[in-house]
């Protein structure tokens, strides 16, 4: 049985249930589970784990990709499964214990776990949960639809669980390229200078005898829960069209443009989308996550090629996409995320990264986190790894949030994940503006005519005009900064009504 999937002699014996392997794991164990955007998550060790920890005393620092589909967080994080959390999450149940301070939560940028276990910074990772396709005749899993830590995980744990997923077409197989920085600090660089090569090895390498189980699973990925593009994400998306022209008018791309990075979500997504029918062709993408938008844009023709460290589909893209599987793979690759997110790659390939904030401020600092500086979102992501090294960094956002109640301009950003020093670019749904080469004082009055929703300009702008008469590089008024905030968190409205 399974032949076809476990195709090492040695590993068939290792195959048992879920609620057996769960019994491999002790109160206070780090695990590293892969997993990345609700793509290629384990199915059955979270549901085991969270059985055992409701009947006895079990905590875990869970490290994983990035976030886990299948509601596998939020069940854990109820079990009381979870004592600590990295790098990523964007469950709304495990949200709730993190804000309640009852999940220790580490967000950190996505191509930095795998630096921080392999130099021993973090606990050592005690087992690795991986999900596969198959195990090669050599022995080696290959993975499913993300990459995300699972080889570090693989290379650094005592143990390793694989759960074959019975439900993620062999063809997969062929789709991954892994390869693993040395250490450091005599590592040689990473031999990586187009999207499309592959520098590693389809599969990811593992000991027979550091393989405790294997568990048999049928269940796929969670669908994406993105929306789809609305007349705002539609206006946001026009506006960077027109930019994109404007840059190759002025010779400083073709119309391939460069290699393109988008992040999660419903606004980037949308974005992506926005490409459809433009003029620009043979583009690629040097991404950590393909959404529905880049198999679109693949399917148009205008995007040659596309790397990444997981796919996360919609329930009909999902399906369209494993049907065609044979066709794509010849134009995707999937890394792992510590490579997907390089900066040295991201520098190197000189990425255009298109990111989403929750807000930014009138100098162009970007809070994508944290609402009222206080409650944590999702995380940073892999956001912070393109912003700051990509040749072109944009956020966008759609300029209010909760029916108008918020604005996406604010005088100060109650928390930061992106300073100024890391923003080229930004755009709502009214504008654009282009920061590059400006100061904080020329800055803020663009920002204000072409992105700030018109309801909120003028008190913006009585904000800058006051700050101004004070003084300073960056004008501020200290105790007017973050009372919008205060005022939304009191009432429910950022303006007095
Ligand atoms: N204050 C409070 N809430 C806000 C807000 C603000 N300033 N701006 C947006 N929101 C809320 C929205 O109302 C929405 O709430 P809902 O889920 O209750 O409807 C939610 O945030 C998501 O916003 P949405 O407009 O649907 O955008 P999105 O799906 O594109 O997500 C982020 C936006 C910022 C949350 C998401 O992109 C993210 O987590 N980014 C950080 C990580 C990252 O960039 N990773 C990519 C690297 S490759």
């Amino acid at each position: 049985m399974h032949q076809d999937r476990i195709r090492h002699p040695a590993f068939m014996k290792k195959v048992t249930t879920a609620a057996e392997a769960a019994r491999l794991f002790r109160n206070g164990m780090t695990v590293g589970m892969s997993g990345f955007t609700r793509a290629g998550d384990a199915k059955a060790i979270p549901i085991a784990l969270a059985e055992r920890a409701r009947q006895e005393p079990l905590r875990l620092t869970l490290l994983t990709g990035a976030s886990l589909g299948n509601g596998s967080d939020g069940l854990m994080a109820d079990a009381g499964l979870l004592a600590r959390r990295m790098p990523f999450q964007s469950d709304a149940t495990l949200r709730r214990r993190i804000n309640a301070g009852e999940v220790m939560y580490i967000d950190q940028h996505l191509s930095e776990t795998a630096e921080q276990l392999r130099s021993h910074s973090l606990a050592p990772v005690d087992i690795a949960v991986i999900e596969a396709v198959a195990i090669t005749e050599d022995g080696a899993i290959v993975p499913t639809m993300a990459v995300g830590n699972s080889a570090s995980f693989v290379q650094q744990a005592r143990c390793v669980i694989i759960e074959i997923n019975l439900s993620a077409p062999l063809a997969l197989e062929g789709l991954h390229d892994i390869y693993l920085p040395q250490g450091q600090p005599d590592r040689l660089p990473i031999p990586l200078i187009r999207p499309e090569q592959r520098i590693g090895t389809a599969a990811i390498a593992v000991d027979p005898a550091r393989v405790a189980a294997i568990v048999i699973t049928d269940s796929p990925d969670s669908p994406s829960t993105v929306e789809p593009p609305d007349e705002e994400t539609a206006a946001i998306a026009g506006h960077i069209v027109g930019f994109f022209g404007q840059e190759v008018a002025a010779g400083r791309m073709g119309m391939d443009l460069m290699p393109l990075q988008a992040g999660i979500g419903s606004i980037a997504n949308a974005v992506l989308h926005g490409l459809i029918g433009s003029p620009f062709r043979d583009m690629t993408m040097y991404s950590e996550v393909l959404q529905d938008s880049a198999i679109a844009l693949l399917d148009s023709g205008q995007l040659r090629f596309a790397s990444a460290s997981s796919i996360t589909l919609s329930a009909p893209v999902h399906e369209h996409f494993l049907r065609h599987i044979r066709d794509y793979r010849s134009r995707l690759v999937l890394r792992p995320q510590e490579i997907s997110n390089h900066p040295e790659i991201v520098r190197r390939l000189g990425l255009i990264a298109l990111n989403t904030a929750l807000e930014f401020d009138i100098y162009g600092n970007v809070n994508s986190t944290h609402v009222a500086g206080t409650r944590m979102m999702n995380g940073i992501g892999g956001s912070g790894d393109f912003a700051r090294n990509s040749h072109l960094s944009l956020f966008v956002s759609k300029s209010v949030a909760k029916a108008g109640a918020i604005s996406s301009v604010v005088p100060m950003v109650s928390h930061v994940d992106h300073t100024e020093h890391d923003v080229d670019v930004l755009v709502t749904e009214w504008g654009l503006a282009d920061l590059r080469g400006l100061a904080p004082r020329e800055r803020a009055p663009l920002i204000i005519e072409r992105c700030a929703h018109p309801d909120y300009r003028a008190p913006l702008r009585a904000y800058f005009d006051e700050a101004v008469r004070r003084g300073g590089h960056t004008p501020h008024l200290l105790e007017q900064a973050f009372s919008w905030h205060a005022r939304y968190e009191a009432s429910g409205a950022m303006l007095p009504s």
